[in-house]
């Protein structure tokens, strides 16, 4: 045992299978503890076993349903706080409302920001997650945030690929401006061209591409974003991509939210792979895209993270490979 007390890992219901991962990392079980509905909606967390100056950490993914996960996230922070663990750290694989991070017009709140208040409010001593939407979100915190990259298991995928006579011809996309610099980062780290889509949001499901900067003609594109929630941003570029003569077309994103029409439209697409992590619990819903969608786990990053926190050791080792946080 060091310093920090004994660990223990506890999976918030969004988070089961990739806290199993996380947990087989560690070499040890998830904590015990039971979380309930009531019939009126409310939740319940109730822990099994002994927290009292414990490092804890609660690994759960503030997704679909966002509003239910979130209050259960801060109904764990507030179990933990009151059954005396010595520390409390919040694992969120996917960060919910990152996309409310500014006021980009008048009268709107920063729910982001108001997420960030809620977590330290609740009693939170520190926050492990993964590609924010923006990475200026870390400031709105005032506990220490560790903030991972998942391009290191992207970029371990993809090269087994490159090893197998894959990705040939290869032409990193960003499918909007946003997100230019990770594109080229992973075009250094994997080699390959560099193409920029401009893109223009209609609404919060439908968004229109315009103009490609690049050629992609007889390339292998691989998209990257930092989330798939609609599907729309990566589908209509995948049809300008097409119309320009890419010869095959790869989505990859950290997130696959993959909310409302999404899985028709990747069905629909001239997209040939979706590659996305397992910070967002797989629905049956998307089962239709079968060999289509890849899921990548982040299990060993988010368990060697845990472990060099609750060890006091330096988090930088996990940058290796890194394409860099968004913007
Ligand atoms: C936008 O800035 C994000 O990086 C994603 O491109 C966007 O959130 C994806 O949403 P959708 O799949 O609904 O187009």
């Amino acid at each position: 045992m060091n310093e920090n007390g004994e660990l223990k890992v506890f999976a918030g219901r969004s988070c089961e299978a990739l806290c199993k991962t996380v947990c087989g990392f560690l070499e040890g079980a998830p904590g015990r503890a039971k979380v309930v509905d009531f019939p009126d909606g409310e939740i319940l967390v109730k822990l099994d076993e002994d927290v009292r100056g414990r490092d804890c950490y609660v690994v759960l993914s503030t997704s679909e349903p966002v509003n239910d996960r979130l209050m259960e996230l801060l109904i764990w922070i507030d179990c933990l706080r009151r059954a005396s663990a010595g520390r409390i750290t919040c694992v969120l694989p996917y960060f919910g409302y990152a996309r409310q991070d500014r006021k980009d017009e008048g009268r709107v709140p920063v729910t982001a920001k108001l997420v960030a208040n809620l977590i330290t409010a609740a009693g939170a001593h520190r926050v492990i997650t993964i590609d924010l939407h923006a990475a200026q979100i870390q400031g709105f915190f005032d506990i220490p945030v560790d903030h991972l990259s998942a391009t290191p298991v992207f970029v371990g995928y993809f090269q087994d690929l490159q090893k197998k006579g894959e990705l040939k011809d290869l032409c990193l996309v960003s499918p909007d401006v946003g997100n230019v610099k990770v594109a080229e980062g992973m075009a250094k780290l994997l080699g390959g061209d560099l193409a920029i889509i401009y893109k223009k949001r209609l609404s919060g499901s439908t968004v229109e591409t315009g103009q490609l900067i690049g050629t992609v003609e007889g390339k292998t594109v691989l998209m990257f974003d930092d989330m798939i929630s609609t599907a729309g941003t990566v589908c209509e570029a995948a049809k300008l991509l097409k119309d320009r003569g890419a010869k095959d077309i790869i989505a990859a994103a950290t997130h696959g939210v993959l909310v409302g029409p999404a899985v028709e439209r990747l069905a629909a697409s001239p997209i040939s792979k979706v590659v996305v992590c397992d910070t967002v619990p797989r629905h049956a819903r998307t089962d239709p895209l079968g060999a289509k969608l890849v899921e990548l786990s982040v299990g060993p990053l988010l368990g060697n993270a845990i472990y060099r926190i609750h060890n006091n050791q330096s988090v930088s080792a996990l940058f290796r490979n890194s394409a860099g946080p968004k913007r």
